[in-house]
């Protein structure tokens, strides 16, 4: 239908007479002429309608976001009239013949707002993905894709499909379950990863498998979490953990490179998650940010201040301080929000001390005294000009508290050293303890301890496990492990996640089965590519780069998604609604 791109038009198509078809971003009417700014996929030019043109009736019925043909004849801008802004701002088409595709509706937003509400951009999500800034992004996400295919293929690994419809794949979350017609009052569970499937494939003898897939989650969504998200997952047979980390690192230092022309460093560098949660209190460091957590654990045990002697002589809680550069200008009111931001994650306070030109200043300086004093500006390097905060409590919530404050303060104060800080965050432990004592798996029930099972069974509390983390800017953007491919020590752990043998068999018995038939050393790894997208496009919200996202309550406003169905749809599947009655 067109000779051009709209977008494409340069000098270089002078005098020539081209047809270009698009949408229409704007039309302004200037006394007689008629300008239209008409949209394709590459870009916009400018349409002049001169009043001798025989179409001119015509374009005066063009509004907005109406589908036009248009045939004319390209020419420079006049003297002083070029558009420096517009990539095709040094030329324009006289109109000769203008033909109307489609006509439009007046739109509810104007499209290149950026002041309308998410809740209307979702519902009319198909006009805000008009939107130049969303069409950048889903064009960087289908480059991100195709790099990583590319790599993937490249490396001899396998494209293969897994099925959704499936049992249940334990990742921590809930699962989306499908009734099944066929098998009255069962159901399938929709796989939160392809984790066991791609485990199987290793005992199939594939060695190197890849899937981009969907992923379903039925889990409180945050900024960065959607209920189906997509992953590049992947695993591969007799790699160690080195060799598979050097090789995601390749792809991900590709990635970046070919898409964003950023350079990630040659190596990356590597934390355990002890120091992690220890330095930067969370296990997603963001390493842009110079500031760590000192522990004060020592220091404070004799001083005459409960808040912190209390804590401080305790096993399971911390003191630890957080020294801010050029923090000691933030205001009292300041101060008060950070406290009650804090408070977020349990913090009972949020004590401070101010190094003021004229000496340090803090309403706990009496209960410190001066040689505490001065010790802590020692242990946390700080100087005037500074602040120092403190976290006192159990160590869950001082790490959460400081981890997220030190976060928050960097971007309040803009303290970022660099502009991309990837991490592999290792030695994570294998489990966490529920307040009764039971077991969590930290990463998945599949990964492999770093001992054997006996002494892992001597030592769950402490073990550690074969799994890790990468992280780009304080966001977790993979996970992985190197797999348990022995049936007992799968065995072991499963017990010692309190699940029975007789659970054991049903919800894995296949699996377990599996591994007895020869399964080979194997491990593997997961990227959230939402998340990578997300970054690499510096994006607020995992929305803004997937075409067609749930919002945080996982409802589609789009499609009004999801919705009760008929009884006799129910009936079939053998279901019945019994919804808990209104307050
Ligand atoms: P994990 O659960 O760590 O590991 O997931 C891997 C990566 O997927 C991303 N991710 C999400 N992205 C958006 N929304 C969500 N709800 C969400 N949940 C996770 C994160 C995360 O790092 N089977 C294992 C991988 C393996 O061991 O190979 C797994 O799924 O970026
Ligand atoms: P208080 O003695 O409770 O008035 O607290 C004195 C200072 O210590 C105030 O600045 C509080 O914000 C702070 N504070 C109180 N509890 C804690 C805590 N658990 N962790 C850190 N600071 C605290």
């Amino acid at each position: 239908m067109r000779t051009h791109y709209c977008g494409e038009l340069s000098k270089d198509n002078i005098d020539q007479t081209v047809e270009i078809c698009g949408w229409v971003n704007r039309r302004r009417d200037h006394g007689g002429v008629i300008f239209l700014d008409m949209r394709d996929k590459r870009g916009i030019v400018q349409i002049v309608i001169n009043p001798d043109n025989a179409d001119f009736a015509l374009a005066e019925s063009i509004r907005n976001e109406f589908v036009l043909k248009i045939t004319g004849q390209v020419i420079a801008r006049g003297e002083g009239l070029v558009n420096p802004k517009l990539a095709t701002g040094e030329i324009e088409i006289v109109a000769t013949n203008i033909e109307i595709l489609n006509t439009s509706k007046p739109i509810p937003f104007q499209i290149d707002s950026t002041d309308t509400s998410e809740e209307v951009r979702l519902k009319y999500r198909y006009l805000d993905l008009r939107r130049d800034e969303m069409q950048q992004r889903l064009r960087l996400r289908s480059k991100v894709t195709r790099f990583m295919r590319e790599f993937m293929d490249g490396n001899d690994f396998l494209d293969i499909e897994t099925p959704f419809l499936t049992k249940a794949t334990p990742e921590g979350a809930r699962d989306y379950l499908v009734p099944s017609r066929t098998h009255p009052g069962e159901f399938f569970a929709l796989p939160q990863s392809p984790q066991l499937f791609k485990q199987l494939l290793m005992m199939s003898g594939f060695e190197r498998y890849y899937q981009i897939v969907k992923c379903f989650r039925d889990e409180d969504l945050r900024a960065d979490r959607q209920p189906e998200f997509t992953q590049l997952d992947v695993e591969t047979s007799f790699m160690s953990e080195d060799e598979i980390m050097a090789m995601m690192e390749e792809m991900t230092r590709g990635l970046f490179k070919s898409v964003i022309d950023v350079n990630l460093p040659d190596k990356f560098p590597t934390i355990t998650y002890a120091d992690a949660m220890s330095l930067y209190g969370v296990d997603r460091p963001d390493m842009r940010i110079p500031m760590q957590i000192t522990d004060m654990d020592k220091l404070m045990q004799g001083v005459d201040f409960k808040v912190f002697s209390g804590p401080a002589s305790n096993d399971d809680s911390r003191v630890a301080a957080l020294r801010v550069p050029g923090g000691a200008t933030i205001s009292r009111k300041k101060i008060d929000k950070y406290t009650k931001y804090v408070s977020i994650y349990g913090a009972k306070g949020l004590a401070y001390i101010k190094l003021n030109e004229d000496g340090p200043a803090s309403p706990i300086l009496k209960f410190l005294g001066d040689d505490v004093t001065a010790k802590v500006i020692e242990m946390t390097g700080a100087q005037t000009g500074d602040i120092i905060f403190f976290g006192a409590d159990k160590t869950k919530i001082v790490n959460e508290a400081l981890g997220n404050l030190r976060e928050q303060l960097a971007k309040d104060l803009d303290l970022f050293e660099s502009e991309w800080a990837p991490i592999w965050v290792v030695d994570f432990p294998m489990f966490d303890a529920n307040d009764d004592g039971s077991l969590n798996a930290i990463h998945h029930p599949f990964t492999a301890p770093s001992v054997d099972a006996k002494t892992l069974e001597k030592t769950a509390n402490t073990a550690l496990s074969r799994a890790y983390d990468l992280v780009i800017n304080g966001s977790e953007v993979g996970g992985g492990s190197i797999r348990i491919h022995q049936v007992e020590m799968q065995k072991t752990v499963l017990k010692l996640l309190g699940i029975s043998d007789d659970e054991a068999k049903d919800k894995f018995g296949f699996f377990l089965d599996a591994l007895e038939y020869g399964c080979p050393p194997h491990g593997g790894m997961a990227f959230g590519l939402d998340r990578l997208v997300m970054i690499m496009t510096g994006s607020d919200s995992i929305r803004e780069v997937i075409a067609f996202p749930k919002t945080q309550t996982a409802a589609c406003l789009l499609t009004d998604a999801p919705t009760s169905v008929p009884r006799k749809v129910l009936r079939e599947l053998s279901i019945k609604v019994s919804l808990p009655e209104k307050d």
